[in-house]
Protein backbone atom coordinates (compact mmCIF):
# COMPACT_ATOMS: atom_id res chain seq x y z
CA UNK A 1 0.00 0.00 0.00
CA UNK A 2 1.25 3.38 -0.64
CA UNK A 3 1.38 5.93 1.64
CA UNK A 4 1.79 9.51 2.57
CA UNK A 5 3.75 9.76 5.47
CA UNK A 6 5.18 13.29 4.11
CA UNK A 7 3.90 14.97 7.03
CA UNK A 8 6.39 18.20 6.34
CA UNK A 9 4.97 18.95 3.15
CA UNK A 10 1.16 18.54 4.33
CA UNK A 11 -0.78 19.63 7.24
CA UNK A 12 -4.37 19.14 8.83
CA UNK A 13 -5.31 16.04 7.12
CA UNK A 14 -9.16 14.89 7.73
CA UNK A 15 -9.07 11.14 8.23
CA UNK A 16 -11.89 9.86 6.10
CA UNK A 17 -11.43 5.99 7.21
CA UNK A 18 -13.32 5.84 10.52
CA UNK A 19 -16.59 7.05 10.28
CA UNK A 20 -16.22 10.80 11.41
CA UNK A 21 -13.66 14.01 10.79
CA UNK A 22 -10.85 13.93 12.65
CA UNK A 23 -8.58 16.77 12.22
CA UNK A 24 -4.91 16.33 13.02
CA UNK A 25 -1.99 18.00 12.09
CA UNK A 26 0.44 16.14 11.37
CA UNK A 27 1.06 12.40 10.24
CA UNK A 28 4.28 10.61 11.40
CA UNK A 29 4.98 6.96 10.54
CA UNK A 30 7.16 4.83 13.30
CA UNK A 31 8.37 1.72 13.30
CA UNK A 32 9.11 -0.90 15.87
CA UNK A 33 11.88 -3.01 15.39
CA UNK A 34 13.84 -5.82 17.67
CA UNK A 35 14.73 -9.29 17.68
CA UNK A 36 11.32 -12.00 17.50
CA UNK A 37 9.73 -12.43 20.97
CA UNK A 38 10.92 -9.25 22.64
CA UNK A 39 7.22 -8.01 22.65
CA UNK A 40 6.74 -5.11 19.65
CA UNK A 41 3.39 -6.74 19.45
CA UNK A 42 2.38 -6.81 22.47
CA UNK A 43 3.06 -2.77 22.73
CA UNK A 44 1.32 -2.27 20.04
CA UNK A 45 -1.49 -3.59 21.42
CA UNK A 46 -1.29 -2.20 24.51
CA UNK A 47 -1.00 1.16 23.34
CA UNK A 48 -3.29 1.31 20.39
CA UNK A 49 -5.99 -0.75 22.08
CA UNK A 50 -5.20 -0.79 26.00
CA UNK A 51 -4.81 -4.58 25.41
CA UNK A 52 -1.96 -6.60 26.19
CA UNK A 53 -2.66 -10.30 23.62
CA UNK A 54 -2.97 -13.46 25.63
CA UNK A 55 -1.06 -15.66 23.05
CA UNK A 56 0.21 -13.55 20.08
CA UNK A 57 1.50 -15.19 16.57
CA UNK A 58 4.58 -14.58 15.81
CA UNK A 59 4.11 -11.36 13.64
CA UNK A 60 4.27 -12.45 9.46
CA UNK A 61 6.53 -9.56 7.70
CA UNK A 62 4.51 -5.97 8.85
CA UNK A 63 1.36 -4.58 10.13
CA UNK A 64 0.46 -1.20 11.26
CA UNK A 65 -1.97 0.49 13.60
CA UNK A 66 -2.85 4.24 13.96
CA UNK A 67 -3.78 6.27 16.84
CA UNK A 68 -4.40 10.08 16.59
CA UNK A 69 -3.35 11.31 20.14
CA UNK A 70 -2.25 14.96 21.49
CA UNK A 71 1.24 16.04 22.29
CA UNK A 72 1.77 18.72 24.70
CA UNK A 73 3.47 20.77 22.69
CA UNK A 74 2.47 20.13 18.59
CA UNK A 75 -1.37 19.78 18.70
CA UNK A 76 -2.71 16.24 17.24
CA UNK A 77 -0.69 13.33 15.43
CA UNK A 78 -1.76 10.63 13.88
CA UNK A 79 0.59 8.13 14.85
CA UNK A 80 1.53 5.13 12.28
CA UNK A 81 3.00 2.51 13.67
CA UNK A 82 4.05 -0.28 12.16
CA UNK A 83 5.20 -3.44 13.88
CA UNK A 84 7.67 -5.75 12.10
CA UNK A 85 8.41 -9.03 12.26
CA UNK A 86 11.90 -9.77 14.76
CA UNK A 87 12.60 -13.50 12.69
CA UNK A 88 15.65 -12.91 10.26
CA UNK A 89 13.56 -14.73 7.29
CA UNK A 90 11.34 -11.57 7.14
CA UNK A 91 13.81 -9.05 7.72
CA UNK A 92 14.60 -8.17 3.50
CA UNK A 93 10.51 -7.38 3.73
CA UNK A 94 10.23 -6.03 6.85
CA UNK A 95 13.40 -3.58 5.65
CA UNK A 96 11.61 -2.47 2.59
CA UNK A 97 9.22 -0.90 5.35
CA UNK A 98 11.42 1.32 7.16
CA UNK A 99 11.67 3.78 4.31
CA UNK A 100 10.15 7.32 5.17
CA UNK A 101 9.96 6.41 9.02
CA UNK A 102 10.68 9.37 11.29
CA UNK A 103 10.76 7.40 14.51
CA UNK A 104 11.47 3.95 15.43
CA UNK A 105 11.20 1.99 18.68
CA UNK A 106 13.76 -0.35 18.87
CA UNK A 107 12.88 -3.16 21.48
CA UNK A 108 15.00 -6.04 23.60
CA UNK A 109 13.97 -8.09 25.76
CA UNK A 110 15.57 -7.01 29.48
CA UNK A 111 15.43 -10.89 30.65
CA UNK A 112 17.29 -12.10 27.26
CA UNK A 113 21.15 -10.67 26.78
CA UNK A 114 21.33 -11.75 22.85
CA UNK A 115 18.30 -9.16 22.01
CA UNK A 116 20.35 -6.28 23.47
CA UNK A 117 23.64 -7.59 21.70
CA UNK A 118 20.91 -7.18 18.42
CA UNK A 119 20.36 -3.69 19.13
CA UNK A 120 23.07 -2.01 17.10
CA UNK A 121 22.56 -4.37 13.70
CA UNK A 122 18.79 -3.18 14.41
CA UNK A 123 20.00 0.56 14.74
CA UNK A 124 21.53 0.26 11.87
CA UNK A 125 19.29 -1.27 9.43
CA UNK A 126 17.18 1.61 10.90
CA UNK A 127 19.63 4.54 9.91
CA UNK A 128 20.14 2.77 6.54
CA UNK A 129 16.53 2.63 5.38
CA UNK A 130 14.46 5.56 7.50
CA UNK A 131 14.13 8.88 7.10
CA UNK A 132 17.47 10.46 7.76
CA UNK A 133 16.38 12.54 10.49
CA UNK A 134 14.69 9.32 12.31
CA UNK A 135 14.22 9.89 16.17
CA UNK A 136 14.68 6.43 17.66
CA UNK A 137 14.15 5.35 21.76
CA UNK A 138 15.29 2.20 23.23
CA UNK A 139 12.91 0.02 24.76
CA UNK A 140 14.28 -2.66 27.05
CA UNK A 141 10.68 -4.67 27.51
CA UNK A 142 9.49 -7.31 29.87
CA UNK A 143 10.47 -5.67 33.18
CA UNK A 144 7.93 -7.16 35.03
CA UNK A 145 9.57 -10.58 35.33
CA UNK A 146 12.24 -8.73 36.89
CA UNK A 147 10.42 -7.15 39.09
CA UNK A 148 8.86 -10.83 40.29
CA UNK A 149 12.38 -11.94 40.17
CA UNK A 150 15.59 -10.22 39.84
CA UNK A 151 17.93 -13.48 38.83
CA UNK A 152 15.45 -12.84 35.50
CA UNK A 153 17.41 -9.84 34.27
CA UNK A 154 20.55 -10.14 31.66
CA UNK A 155 20.70 -6.28 30.63
CA UNK A 156 21.50 -3.79 33.62
CA UNK A 157 19.10 -0.54 33.22
CA UNK A 158 22.69 1.31 33.17
CA UNK A 159 23.72 -0.86 29.72
CA UNK A 160 20.76 0.24 28.31
CA UNK A 161 20.92 4.09 29.11
CA UNK A 162 24.60 4.32 28.45
CA UNK A 163 23.92 2.61 25.09
CA UNK A 164 20.92 4.74 24.52
CA UNK A 165 23.02 8.32 25.40
CA UNK A 166 25.68 6.84 23.19
CA UNK A 167 23.46 6.60 20.56
CA UNK A 168 21.26 9.59 21.67
CA UNK A 169 17.96 7.49 21.96
CA UNK A 170 15.63 8.24 24.21
CA UNK A 171 15.44 5.04 26.63
CA UNK A 172 12.52 3.44 28.77
CA UNK A 173 11.93 -0.38 30.49
CA UNK A 174 8.57 -1.08 29.83
CA UNK A 175 6.56 -4.19 30.49
CA UNK A 176 3.86 -4.18 27.96
CA UNK A 177 2.12 -6.74 30.70
CA UNK A 178 1.39 -4.65 33.13
CA UNK A 179 1.51 -1.28 31.14
CA UNK A 180 4.87 0.03 32.72
CA UNK A 181 6.27 3.17 30.55
CA UNK A 182 3.85 2.11 27.34
CA UNK A 183 2.23 5.44 26.61
CA UNK A 184 5.70 7.53 27.80
CA UNK A 185 7.91 5.43 25.34
CA UNK A 186 5.54 6.53 22.50
CA UNK A 187 4.02 9.72 23.13
CA UNK A 188 8.09 11.02 24.16
CA UNK A 189 8.87 9.68 20.92
CA UNK A 190 6.18 11.56 18.68
CA UNK A 191 6.97 14.68 20.74
CA UNK A 192 10.71 14.90 20.34
CA UNK A 193 10.02 14.23 16.48
CA UNK A 194 7.65 17.08 16.88
CA UNK A 195 10.27 19.33 18.27
CA UNK A 196 13.03 18.31 16.00
CA UNK A 197 11.09 18.67 13.11
CA UNK A 198 9.85 21.90 13.94
CA UNK A 199 13.72 23.03 13.51
CA UNK A 200 13.45 22.36 9.59
CA UNK A 201 12.16 24.90 7.86
CA UNK A 202 13.44 24.41 4.30
CA UNK A 203 13.05 21.43 2.09
CA UNK A 204 14.56 20.81 -1.25
CA UNK A 205 13.88 18.50 -3.52
CA UNK A 206 14.95 17.00 -6.48
CA UNK A 207 13.16 17.01 -10.23
CA UNK A 208 11.08 13.18 -8.62
CA UNK A 209 10.08 14.75 -5.85
CA UNK A 210 12.50 13.34 -3.53
CA UNK A 211 13.83 15.52 -0.20
CA UNK A 212 17.56 16.34 -0.72
CA UNK A 213 17.79 18.85 1.53
CA UNK A 214 16.40 19.89 4.84
CA UNK A 215 17.86 22.96 5.96
CA UNK A 216 17.06 25.09 9.69
CA UNK A 217 17.62 28.75 9.37
CA UNK A 218 19.63 28.08 6.27
CA UNK A 219 21.93 25.83 7.01
CA UNK A 220 22.16 22.44 5.87
CA UNK A 221 21.33 19.51 8.20
CA UNK A 222 20.48 16.96 6.32
CA UNK A 223 21.77 16.86 2.73
CA UNK A 224 21.95 14.17 0.18
CA UNK A 225 18.95 12.49 1.17
CA UNK A 226 17.75 9.28 -0.50
CA UNK A 227 14.22 8.97 0.16
CA UNK A 228 13.17 6.20 -2.35
CA UNK A 229 9.98 5.56 -2.63
P1 LIG B 1 7.77 -11.32 16.66
O1 LIG B 1 6.42 -11.01 16.10
O2 LIG B 1 8.15 -12.76 16.46
O3 LIG B 1 8.84 -10.40 16.15
O4 LIG B 1 7.67 -11.13 18.28
P2 LIG B 1 7.30 -9.81 19.10
O5 LIG B 1 8.53 -9.03 19.38
O6 LIG B 1 6.18 -9.08 18.43
O7 LIG B 1 6.80 -10.39 20.51
P3 LIG B 1 5.30 -10.65 21.01
O8 LIG B 1 4.60 -9.37 21.31
O9 LIG B 1 4.65 -11.60 20.07
O10 LIG B 1 5.61 -11.34 22.42
C1 LIG B 1 6.39 -12.53 22.53
C2 LIG B 1 6.11 -13.17 23.89
O11 LIG B 1 6.50 -12.30 24.95
C3 LIG B 1 4.61 -13.45 24.10
O12 LIG B 1 4.47 -14.67 24.79
C4 LIG B 1 4.15 -12.30 24.97
O13 LIG B 1 3.04 -12.64 25.77
C5 LIG B 1 5.40 -12.04 25.81
N1 LIG B 1 5.49 -10.65 26.27
C6 LIG B 1 5.43 -9.53 25.51
N2 LIG B 1 5.57 -8.44 26.27
C7 LIG B 1 5.71 -8.86 27.55
C8 LIG B 1 5.88 -8.18 28.81
O14 LIG B 1 5.93 -6.97 28.93
N3 LIG B 1 6.00 -8.99 29.92
C9 LIG B 1 5.94 -10.35 29.84
N4 LIG B 1 6.08 -11.03 30.97
N5 LIG B 1 5.79 -11.01 28.67
C10 LIG B 1 5.67 -10.28 27.55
Amino acid sequence: MTMNTDEIVANNFTDENIGYEIRYDHLYKIIIIGDSGVGKTSLLSKYIKGVFPSSPLPTIAIEFATKIIQIKEGGFIKAQIWDTAGQEKYKSITSHHYRKAVGGLIVYDITKRTSFDNVLQWLSDLKNNADKGCICALVGNKIDLVEKNHRFREVSEDEGKLLAKKYEMLFYETSALNNQSVNDAFEDLLQKIYIERRKITIIEKDKNNNVINLKTKGNIIKNNINICC
